[in-house]
């Protein structure tokens, strides 16, 4: 028996992904990813329930099911569940709608608002992280790096086919392993950039390891088909080795050939960024209380602090108050990544802060607070903490340096 995979299937009978996984579980159909396979029967039913869908019949609900066919599911685990379901079908009026919404109390996330994915590059030096992100923001960061080599986490905002998309480029460095791994954290999605004529590197399994740490889905990009002695089937292979193993090989890691200089498999990248995003149901409030993490900062002689934050949740507003480590500040400017002012910034926005007064430490968390006076408490607060750990520490130094004597 053949088996399709879902997000063939959405495409093949043009509906979105989520569509799909909606309709799968109201079959009560198991599935890991878009990217797992479906059997016939399961296709039929489908095709059913949006046949009847489009000719305004019960939505979601075959009304002359092939009932005595269970519905059959690729994961064992989900066998049990359709059978139920299946069994349930054989009365006329059984439909294969959902199970009983839970209270709308229970499940509050389901109701907000929908964000764009961040999705972070990681990978082995000069493996073509940059390159890829220039091709799909269509500008020449790469060329304009000191020595080539990216030396700070970047997010860029690209508008690409299938909505925006936040990206966080990051390096591939050696030393710069804190940044890999925030990165990772900050990120709903990893892309793993892997160059077919050099195959995984110890910053490759690095990155792996953060992405896996961090539980972020992982879509693996192997980069530089173009040239000659590009050998992406060993790319595969390696990648199975760490027990990675690509869809092809029946696994469920995504591996995406690509060719930042060509573009060749870019658009094919994109396309499982959305799926991924889809599948991970990302939404955030953009009227909740404001959380974002500082990605970079720098101090610009004539302008102060430049912060790069990302909004997590809530909304940033020019003239809110902030609260970062031990600093805080009042916000006199907001610029994309564009470089264009803004006057407010929602979620899943990386965003240039101009006005705090320290320079804060990428990876720390933002808060807002409702006034100066309530940021100043937050802050004393927190230099307050410090001292008393300081203090600690000291008296402890101390008393080793007494016992050890001159
Ligand atoms: P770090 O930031 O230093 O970790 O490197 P990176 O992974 O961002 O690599 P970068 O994009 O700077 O590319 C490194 C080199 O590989 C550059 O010389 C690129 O021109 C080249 N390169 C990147 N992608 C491709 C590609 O698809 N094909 C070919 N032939 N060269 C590429
Ligand atoms: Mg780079």
């Amino acid at each position: 028996m053949s088996k399709v995979r879902i997000y063939n299937l959405a495409r093949d009978l043009g509906v979105d992904n989520g569509k799909m996984l909606e309709i799968l579980d109201g079959l009560g159909v198991s599935y890991k990813s878009v990217s797992s396979t479906i059997e016939d029967d399961t296709v039929d039913l489908i095709k059913q329930i949006l046949e009847e869908e489009a000719a305004g019949g019960p939505a979601q609900a075959p009304t002359s099911t092939p009932a005595a066919e269970p519905v059959q599911a690729s994961a064992p685990q989900a066998q049990a569940e359709t059978q139920a379901q299946a069994a349930s079908q054989s009365a006329p009026t059984a439909t294969v709608e959902r199970m009983p919404e839970p209270a709308p109390t229970a499940s509050p996330a389901r109701e907000l608002p929908h964000r764009a994915p961040v999705v972070t590059i990681m990978g082995h030096v000069d493996h073509g992280k940059t390159s890829l992100l220039d091709y799909i923001r269509k500008t020449k960061v790469a060329a304009k790096e000191a020595g080539g080599i990216t030396q700070h986490v970047g997010a860029f905002e690209a508008r690409t086919s299938k909505g925006r998309v936040v990206f966080i480029d990051t390096p591939g460095h050696e030393a710069f392993t804190t940044i890999r791994a925030r990165g990772a954290n900050v990120a709903d999605i990893a892309i793993i950039v892997i160059a077919a004529d050099d195959s995984l590197m110890p910053q490759t399994r690095e990155a792996i390891a953060h992405a896996q740490a961090a539980k972020v889905p992982m879509i693996v990009a192997i980069n530089k088909i173009d040239l000659p002695q590009a050998d992406p089937e060993r790319v595969k292979t390696d990648l199975t080795s760490l027990n990675l193993v690509p869809e092809e090989y029946g696994g469920d890691l995504i591996v995406v050939p690509v060719s930042a200089r060509t573009g060749e498999g870019v658009e094919d990248l994109l396309e499982y960024i959305s799926l991924t995003a889809e599948l991970e149901d990302l939404r955030a409030d953009p009227g909740g209380e404001f959380r974002g993490v500082v990605i970079e900062s720098r101090v610009d002689r004539q302008a102060g602090v430049l912060a790069t934050v990302m909004v997590q949740e809530g909304t940033l507003h020019v003239g809110d108050f902030l609260v970062v480590g031990e600093g805080y500040g009042k916000i006199k400017a907001l610029t994309d990544t564009n470089g264009g002012r803004i006057k407010d910034a929602g979620p899943s926005t990386p965003v240039q802060v101009l006005g705090f007064s320290e320079n804060p430490s990428s990876g720390e968390t933002v808060r807002s607070a409702k006034n100066e006076h309530q940021a100043r408490e937050v802050v004393a607060g927190r230099v307050g903490d410090r001292r008393d750990a300081e203090e600690a520490r000291g008296r402890r130094r101390l008393s080793l340096e007494e016992m050890m004597g001159p």
